[in-house]
C-alpha cells in the first residue's frame, strides 16, 4: 500500500496463479501445463530465429496470423494474435465486454474473468451451473451485454456440444458470445465453425496446453473482422508488439506440427481416461472431463486437506476455496508415471485415513 497508488489499484483482486515450485522431483499437476515437450520443430524455428532478434518484430505477426487461418479455415483478417490468451481475454474485455447491462458468466468458472472485470469496472453477473456442475442455455435467458463461457468449463473439464452454443448464439443475437476454447483440443467441439455465420462469436484459443508451450505465451482469438479490428484497436493503443520474433517463430511451427498434435493429445486423452478410472476406484467422484485436468472430490476427504496432504509428499494439486467446490481437487493429467504416482499416493493417505 502506498500514497501514489491510484483509486483502481487499492480496490483491485489481483488473480493468484498456481504455484511454480523451485525445487525438483515434485509431482507438478496443478496448473494444466502439457507433460510433454513440444514438438521439436518449434525449437528448431526458435534457433533459426534468433539471428533476427535485433529488429523488432512484426507488430502484425503475419506469419502466424496467415499459418492459424489456414489451419482452422478462416480468413487471416479474422485471427488475432497475442501474449497467450489471458492478454487476449483482457483485451477482450475491455474492447468487447464493458457495456451498462452486465456480462454474465458461470458462478463456477476461469477466477480470472472477475479480476479483469475489476480492473475495467465491468459489471457482472454470476449464474449458476446446475446441480451437476453443467451449465443451462436456459439460464442465460436474462438481460446482458455479452456471455462468457469457457468450453471445457474450467475447473470443472464438462464440455458444452456446439449445437449448445449455437442456441445460445442463435437466443442472443445482439449480445457478444466469447468462447474460452483454452482446452478445447482435449476432447471437446470447437465452436470456431459457426464464426462465419455469426458476428456475436469471438472464440479464443492457447498454445499452452495442446501445444504445450505455456512459456512461449501465445494465444489466438478468431471472429469476424469488426470483432478483430476491436482487438487491434485495443492493442495497438497498448502494446504493438505482444509476440517477439521466438513466439511467432515457436508458436507457426507449432500450428503446422500436425503429428505431433495429434499424437500428444491422444496420449493426454488416455491417460485422462485411466486416471478417471484410478480415481473412481478409489471412492472419488469425478466430473466427466474434456480437458487435460480431471476435476474430483472425495466421498470422505475435504479437499483442502487432500490437497494439503499431497503436497506434503510432493504431488502438487490445485484447490479452490469457494464454498461450492471446496471438497473438489483439480488434478492435470500428467505423464503416466506422475498419474501413477498421484494415484499411488493418494491411496496411501485413503487407506491410513481409514485405519
Ligand atoms: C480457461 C482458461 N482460459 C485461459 C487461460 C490462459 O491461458 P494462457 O494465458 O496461457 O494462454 C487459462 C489458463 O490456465 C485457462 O484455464
Amino acid at each position: 500500500m502506498s500514497r501514489f497508488w491510484s483509486p483502481v489499484v487499492h480496490g483491485l483482486s489481483p488473480y493468484v496463479p498456481g504455484e511454480q515450485p523451485k525445487q525438483d522431483g515434485i509431482v507438478k499437476l496443478n496448473t494444466n501445463e502439457n507433460p510433454y515437450p513440444p514438438s521439436p520443430r518449434v525449437l528448431a524455428a526458435i534457433a533459426s530465429a534468433a539471428d533476427r532478434l535485433r529488429l523488432y518484430p512484426d507488430p502484425r505477426a503475419s506469419a502466424l496470423r496467415e499459418t492459424i487461418a489456414a489451419r482452422y479455415d478462416v480468413a487471416p483478417e479474422e485471427v488475432f494474435v497475442g501474449n497467450g490468451s489471458d492478454e487476449i481475454l483482457a483485451h477482450t474485455f475491455q474492447a468487447l465486454l464493458k457495456h451498462d447491462a452486465p456480462l454474465l458468466f458461470p458462478d463456477i468458472t476461469y477466477s480470472f474473468y472477475p479480476v479483469y472485470c475489476g480492473l475495467y469496472g465491468i459489471r457482472y453477473e454470476e449464474v449458476p451451473l446446475d446441480a451437476a456442475m453443467r451449465a443451462q442455455i436456459a439460464d442465460y435467458r436474462r438481460p446482458c451485454s455479452a456471455i462468457l463461457l469457457a468450453n471445457p468449463n474450467a475447473p470443472t473439464g464438462i464440455g458444452l456440444p456446439r449445437d449448445a452454443i449455437g442456441r445460445l448464439l442463435a437466443e442472443h443475437p445482439d449480445q457478444l458470445v466469447v468462447i474460452d476454447e483454452a482446452y478445447v483440443d482435449f476432447g471437446a467441439e470447437s465452436a470456431v465453425p459457426l464464426v462465419a455465420t455469426h458476428d456475436n462469436l469471438l472464440i479464443v484459443q492457447t498454445l499452452s496446453k495442446s501445444r504445450a508451450l505455456a512459456g512461449l505465451r501465445v494465444g489466438f482469438a478468431i471472429g469476424q473482422r469488426p470483432l478483430i479490428e476491436a482487438l487491434e484497436r485495443v492493442k495497438d493503443s497498448f502494446n504493438s508488439y505482444p509476440l517477439g520474433c521466438l513466439a511467432i517463430a515457436g508458436a507457426v511451427a507449432a500450428i503446422k506440427d500436425d503429428a505431433w498434435f495429434a499424437e500428444t493429445r491422444k496420449r493426454i486423452i488416455a491417460s485422462r481416461e485411466s486416471l478417471v478410472h484410478a480415481l473412481s476406484g478409489l471412492g472419488f467422484e469425478v466430473l466427466p472431463s474434456a480437458a487435460n485436468f480431471v476435476f474430483a472430490r472425495h466421498r470422505s476427504h475435504g479437499g483442502a486437506d487432500l490437497a494439503a496432504k499431497l503436497r506434503q509428499h510432493g504431488v502438487l494439486v490445485r484447490h479452490f476455496g469457494k464454498t461450492r467446490i471446496k471438497d473438489f481437487l483439480r488434478i492435470t493429467v500428467g505423464t503416466e508415471d506422475q498419474c501413477s504416482r498421484l494415484v499411488a499416493v493418494t491411496s496411501s493417505l485413503v487407506a491410513a485415513a481409514r485405519g
